[in-house]
């Protein structure tokens, strides 16, 4: 018999390890950890395997498919924003084909077993996109279905993999449901910029939120890409996390959609300055604009509207800026770089 796993598909990037050292402390740990690089060291004796490999390699998600019996797909894997927009024909077969083909593994898998299997998306922010600052500051806080006209290579992948999504879940082969019978039940989360105090990002465009704090930390200068004024939706870590886990662990029944919106906190640059700042009074920060990713942070939502995700599955963030900063980020972002220090 195949043994039943989760499979989480980037493990090695921030939601991953926040999610596997969730798991690991709630005692589940039949997770198969799929990454291009070997799993971080302090992760794997969390995990059942450790994979490294590429989503486009089909022979090797065949495999892993033939070794287990995959319940729970967490597909974390990505090119960011920043970084897609450097390599766009790689980053729509990241983006993309890596999706199809997870998607696709998701669809067999659950017409083997005869079951549901959970398909967990980390969309975007970058899925919406506003023409102009007016236009960002009249809309407020964006709805859902509201301003999906992405400017960048990555809004336009998470855009469509949130309807590929859709397509597998509850239309996938209508004209021949019996080669078909689906169980796939995808959902999705389009976040906000994400801050770990325990790891960096990589190749994003709201990584300066991230970068200030950290160069701060490390006592190192930091020069902002984007303008004091720039703003978009923050969120701490281990809320992104348990969002993640709250939306899993939803009724089917009770989800109105299967792309959801979520909020924090929504500081300018400035204001996040002026946070760290407060905490390290000696932090080096200065201004020095890049204009196309300054562009790409102006035509992201400055808030969004997080109702029906309020409303179908009980979220709410336990950080708000405050709490961000006071008990999540200065004091564990110290202590990280006090015991790499020591
Ligand atoms: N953090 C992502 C990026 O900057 C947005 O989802 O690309």
């Amino acid at each position: 018999m195949r043994k039943p796993v989760v499979l989480i598909t980037g493990a090695n990037g921030e939601i991953g390890h926040g999610l596997i050292d969730h798991f690991a402390r709630a005692g589940k740990t039949n997770i198969v950890a799929f990454d291009l690089r070997p799993l971080d060291a302090k992760l794997q004796p969390l995990v059942t395997a450790n994979v490294a490999g590429d989503i486009l390699d089909a022979a090797l998600l065949q495999k892993l498919a033939d070794e287990y019996e995959i319940r729970e797909i967490y597909h974390l894997a990505a090119l960011l924003s920043t970084r897609s927009e450097h390599a766009p024909e790689l980053a729509h077969r990241v983006n993309v084909d890596g999706t199809m083909n997870l998607l696709k593994l998701a669809q067999d898998q659950s017409r083997a077993v005869q079951r549901p299997v959970l398909f967990l998306f980390p969309s975007s922010i970058a899925a919406y996109g506003l023409p102009s600052v007016e236009a960002k500051h009249q809309a407020g806080r964006v709805r859902e279905s509201d301003w999906t006209t992405p400017t960048t290579m990555y809004g336009c992948n998470k855009l469509y993999c949130e309807q590929l999504g859709r397509y597998y879940s509850d239309h996938y082969r209508q004209l021949a449901p019996e080669a078909g019978a689906c169980g796939l039940d995808f959902r999705a989360i389009r976040f906000p910029g994400l801050i770990s105090a325990l790891t960096m990002p990589s190749g994003g465009t709201s990584d300066y939120a991230p970068e200030m704090i950290h160069a701060a930390a490390q006592g190192k200068p930091y020069a902002c890409f984007v303008p004091e004024r720039a703003q978009i939706p923050f969120m701490a870590m281990p809320d992104g996390v348990k969002a993640i886990l709250q939306l899993a662990a939803a009724p089917a029944a009770r989800l109105s959609q299967r792309v959801y919106n979520i909020a924090a906190f929504s500081p300018t640059a400035g204001e996040i300055r002026d946070r760290v700042l407060a905490a390290f009074p000696d932090a080096r920060i200065t201004f020095s604009i890049d204009r196309p990713r300054a562009a790409i942070v102006d035509s992201w939502p400055a808030d969004v509207d997080d109702s029906a995700a309020r409303r179908d599955w009980s979220w709410s963030p336990d950080y708000d800026a405050d709490r961000a900063f006071d008990e999540y980020l200065i004091p564990a972002i110290s202590e990280h770089y006090r015991a790499f220090a020591a």
